[in-house]
């Protein structure tokens, strides 16, 4: 397919005013959970990129907390994996500073009494560096341990400081059904106040995520067509070649409608279906997302599809099938792949189909949004096809590759030149993020750890949003629990999914496009 490549001119980039800077207020975060895989891959990197770019307070100090008697350990471990997984240079000279002022304290999650000990040693930090009292409390532990933490740090006053302000920056996954989740809510605002709670998805802090928005509420041109008058139908993937990374136990309760759509894809649908919100700030927007949720119907479990991976190649290397990974058990009935058709019941999409699926262990990485809008009422030169390469002539096509190859890309029918006749062939303008900006490093938690502690909501999951997503998918799961599937694994590492999938859209006559990853 040929491709018309637009571009940003590096003089036009060099005229754009820097942002204006926003540093938040001196504070103490503290991170529970914090020899787990997350601190070390993405929020300790994520924090020192934030202070290459000088965007943290003078007066930060960051705690570590964990079960392990690490002591001094800690800041060692995590200079290593700053520059490991932050791809930073070792020889940084902000490293060494940045590290020597990690702190760690040893607390049993579930025991009280420690947490005496831990509210000592914030105040003599506090007191030391003269932070003022502003906590942030991260809970990257666990799920299990949530409420436990919670309820600790409510009993100690850290919820409700008398100086200073506490916030609460809640990973997911946030429950495991609507009950969980519902209960956990209950929990979390018995002890901090929804505008102190900060509940995450990392892929609202993907730039590529935020530009849905942009794309569609910053242009004139896109939102005339926006709508069910001119749009098919809506494909959104989550396609990853990597299989659970030895997460077994995790991914065994999860599966992948629990551990990937319910969050990051009704997050991705939210963006792409909600109305234009009246501003860019948090009550605006989540009450716009939440609204897209709230049209959503129940979906008939004849709507859900569920895929296990069996062996196969993935990028040229033998993989072994789920239930051969590590801590899985050999007769599990978790799904490493689902996908589901869903409508949106409103004036905006009321007909419009929207096929969500995310699998482990796909052909190829690739998150897409693909919006294909309708033909035109009358094919002129449809008849005219003897002579051209192209079979048929191809509807409009925007696909947002969400990740990687970040760019935007729009398919129209083009006249093959030289030809007699008038054939059609499809062509891509194509807008390359890397191409336009230079690429970045942010891996989505710098973006949301620097609003969290600047107490800014917008990229993040209000009560009644995770209860709405929840509400939708915990039907399918109960039906999937009662009974397990017949024919599991049902595909092969390295290929597109199980074939229950591609007839998901056979029955509404679309196919899935296979093509992603792939600048056309
Ligand atoms: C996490 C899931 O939330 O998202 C993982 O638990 C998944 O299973 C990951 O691999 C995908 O995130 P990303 O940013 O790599 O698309």
């Amino acid at each position: 397919m040929a491709t018309v490549q637009m571009s940003v001119r590096p003089e036009d980039l060099s005229k754009v005013p820097a942002g204006k800077e926003r540093i938040p207020e001196p504070a103490i975060l503290v991170i529970f959970g914090a020899s787990g895989d997350l601190t070390k891959r993405k929020l300790l990197p994520a924090l020192f990129h934030l202070e290459q770019s000088g965007l943290l307070p003078e007066k930060l100090a960051i705690v570590g907390v964990a079960r392990r008697a690490l002591g001094g350990e800690f800041a060692e471990d995590m200079r290593r994996d700053i520059v490991q997984f932050g791809s930073v240079d070792a020889g940084d000279p902000k490293l060494d500073k940045f590290v020597k002022e990690l702190g760690y304290f040893a607390l049993n999650f579930d025991d009280p009494a420690s947490y005496t000990g831990l509210k000592e040693e914030l105040d003599r930090i506090d007191k030391e560096k003269g932070i003022g009292g502003n906590r942030m409390f991260y809970l990257a532990t666990a799920p299990e341990f949530f409420a436990g933490i919670i309820e600790n740090l409510g009993a100690q006053g850290m919820a409700q400081p008398e100086h200073g302000l506490a916030r609460i920056v809640i990973e997911k996954p946030f429950g495991h059904d609507l009950a969980s989740a519902r209960e956990l809510n209950h929990q979390v605002n018995a002890v901090f106040q929804e505008s102190q709670v900060f509940r995450i998805d990392h892929y609202l802090g993907k730039e590529t995520v935020q530009n849905i928005l942009v794309f569609r509420f910053a242009n004139g041109i896109f939102e005339p067509v926006w709508n069910r008058n001119y749009i098919d139908h809506v494909q959104i993937t989550a396609a990853e070649t990597l299989g659970i990374e030895g997460r077994g136990p995790f991914y065994e309760k999860a599966g992948a409608l629990r551990d990937v759509v319910q969050n990051h894809m009704m997050e991705l649908l939210s963006f792409v279906a909600m109305e234009p919100p009246s501003s860019f700030e948090a009550e605006s927007v989540r009450r716009e997302k939440l609204k897209v949720w709230q049209a959503i119907p129940s979906i008939p479990i004849l709507n859900a599809v569920r895929g296990q991976y069996g062996p196969g190649i993935v990028e040229g290397q033998h993989v072994a099938g789920y239930r051969d990974e590590e801590r899985v058990s050999p007769e599990s009935g978790t799904e490493t792949y689902a996908a589901v058709r869903l409508q949106i019941e409103n004036w905006r999409w009321a007909g419009v189909p929207f096929f969500l699926r995310a699998g482990k262990r796909l052909k190829r990485r690739a998150t897409e949004i693909s919006i294909q809008f309708k033909q035109p009422p009358l094919l002129i030169f449809d008849r005219m096809q003897l002579t051209s390469p192209c079979q048929e002539i191809q509807p409009n096509l925007l696909t947002i590759r969400i990740q990687p190859d970040e760019g935007i890309a729009l398919r129209f029918g083009a006249k093959v030149p030289t030809t007699p006749n008038m054939d059609v062939c499809p062509v891509n303008m194509d807008f390359d993020y890397a191409a336009a900006f230079g690429t970045s490093s942010a891996n989505g938690y710098e973006r949301l750890l620097l609003d969290a502690m600047l107490g800014d909501q917008t990229l993040f999951s209000h009560r009644d949003g995770v209860e709405t997503t929840w509400a939708l998918y915990t039907p399918i799961l109960e039906a999937w629990a009662a009974k397990k599937p017949e024919v599991f694994p049902n595909y092969f590492a390295g290929s597109w999914g199980p074939e229950c999938s591609d007839h998901l859209l056979e029955k509404a006559g679309h196919s899935w496009r296979n093509d992603l990853g792939r600048k056309a």
